[in-house]
């Protein structure tokens, strides 16, 4: 169970989340339902800002990583914390000017951006791009011509660290489909290529090392390998990177298999990566640099619970019992993609003892649509209400309406009010885009 104040079991003896009953806001919006808590991510984007303007004199800028999940609203709260984000399609960049998100703390990621996406990025005016071919930068290059413009840009560079995490998300090994590795001197060549074109304005270096990391050495490791190599270039290539980019990472508590961490732990991943990089500066002579942060799972992760109701209940004497859903891999893909594990509660009795471990099984056709294996679970039946807990980050976003489900609706919760930031689906939003081509006849 999280310790987090606005989580917690009501005298009902219900889960409530930002002053809100989850029974209620079952019955009152159906489930699935994706419950965001408005207080946890402000909070979580305040501790990242103080921290930056605290201990580095405000010289940089949190960045919410917008694919743990963007809608409007999300952008909305990060513009009013005064903090920028960042955004990895068209799509998401879309959505953030829709919401009135100032371009210019907007930056693009993406390791094969489309030329549409670059000609919006630079129409709109973003912050930075964040360059990840060759091929990008010349035709970036040649887009920021055709507009008038000098792009500032940065480059997407793979330290060579190894973050403790799941395989399939870990990013900055020299094998990976991002970036420019310094070991194999891609970086070194394709900082100098940056250098010679005409219309890039070069500000410095990007780095993400991974996803859901807990050991602090991993970023400090990363932002020293970093450092090394603005010095390497200052001298090699008398090129000054006035901007350092960290990316995001840090993890978040899913099950009791991980840390709980509070908002000085999460303060103290950030003062050990700027202590890294105020030494290097000072080793090698250099200024500092303006510092960008991207989380994105530890300010919306922790924040989101997702409620679901009980359906079948099939027990396999000596084998499994699997208790079925109304959600499933078309909400939460997680444990599908990379068998992610969560903590599961009856949100409609708290006090309830657990007696048996059980596996949460979706709704879709198909065996491996689970989202929990062998959880502890008091006893259940038809009609309870489940909460499975930590689903802010990576769920909504990843949603996708297989099997022709609908993705479930978001609400906003605060001080006992919710407030729907993502409409119900219906079935007429499934066939809006179908067409049946009148060769076909009937
Ligand atoms: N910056 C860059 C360049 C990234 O690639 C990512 C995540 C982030 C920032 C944010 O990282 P965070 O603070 O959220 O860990 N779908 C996977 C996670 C993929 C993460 C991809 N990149 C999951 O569900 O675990």
């Amino acid at each position: 169970m999280h310790q987090r104040e606005t989580l917690k079991v009501n005298g009902a003896g219900h889960l409530e989340i930002g002053g809100c009953d989850c029974t209620r806001l079952a019955a009152d919006y159906g489930t699935p339902l994706y419950v965001f808590d408005e207080s946890y991510m402000r909070n979580m984007m305040r501790v990242y800002k103080n921290t930056i303007d605290k201990n580095y004199g405000g010289n940089g800028l949190v960045l919410y990583a917008s694919k743990a999940f963007s809608c409007m609203a999300v952008y909305v709260i990060a513009k009013q914390e005064g903090i920028g984000c960042d955004v990895v399609s068209g799509g998401e960049l879309y959505t953030a000017l829709k919401a009135g998100f100032p371009a210019d703390k907007i930056y693009l990621h993406g390791n094969n951006k489309t030329e549409n996406e670059l000609v919006e990025a630079v129409e709109a005016g973003v912050g930075g791009i964040i360059v990840d071919s060759f091929r990008e930068a010349d035709l970036l290059d040649k887009i920021a011509r055709g507009h008038n413009v000098k792009q500032n840009v940065l480059l997407r560079i793979n330290p060579g660290v190894e973050a403790h995490t799941h395989a399939f998300v870990q990013t900055a090994r020299t094998d990976s489909k991002f970036g420019f590795s310094i070991s194999d001197g891609a970086a070194q060549r394709i900082t100098e290529h940056v250098l010679s074109l005409k219309n890039l304005n070069l500000q410095g270096f990007h780095c993400h090392i991974g996803s859901q990391i807990f050991e602090s050495k991993s970023f400090v490791l990363a932002a020293e390998k970093v450092m090394d190599y603005i010095a390497e270039v200052k001298k090699s290539l008398n090129f000054t990177a006035s901007v350092l980019n960290i990316g995001g990472g840090f993890g978040i508590h899913y099950t009791d298999e991980d840390p709980v961490l509070t908002d000085k732990d999460y303060a103290g991943y950030l003062d050990a990566l700027i202590e890294a990089v105020k030494s290097k500066a000072s080793q090698y002579g250099l200024d500092l640099p303006y510092l960008l942060i991207e989380p994105g799972r530890s300010i919306v992760g922790e924040a989101g619970i997702t409620l679901y109701t009980v359906g079948s209940v099939k027990d396999i004497p000596g084998i499994k019992k699997y208790v079925a859903i109304d959600g499933g891999m078309f909400e939460n893909p997680r444990y599908a993609l990379y068998q992610s594990k969560y903590t599961v509660v009856k949100a409609s009795d708290m006090n309830a003892v657990c007696t048996q471990k059980v596996t949460i099984a979706g709704k879709c056709c198909e065996s491996g649509d689970l989202i929990a294996v062998d959880v502890p679970l008091p006893e259940v039946e038809a009609g309870d209400i489940l909460a499975v807990l930590s689903t802010g980050a990576y769920n909504y976003s990843m949603a996708s309406n297989y099997n022709r489900n609908f993705i479930p609706q978001c609400v906003l919760v605060k001080d006992g009010k919710a407030d729907t930031i993502i409409k119900k689906q219906t079935y007429e939003d499934l066939v809006r885009n179908d067409l049946i081509p009148s060769r076909l006849g009937k």
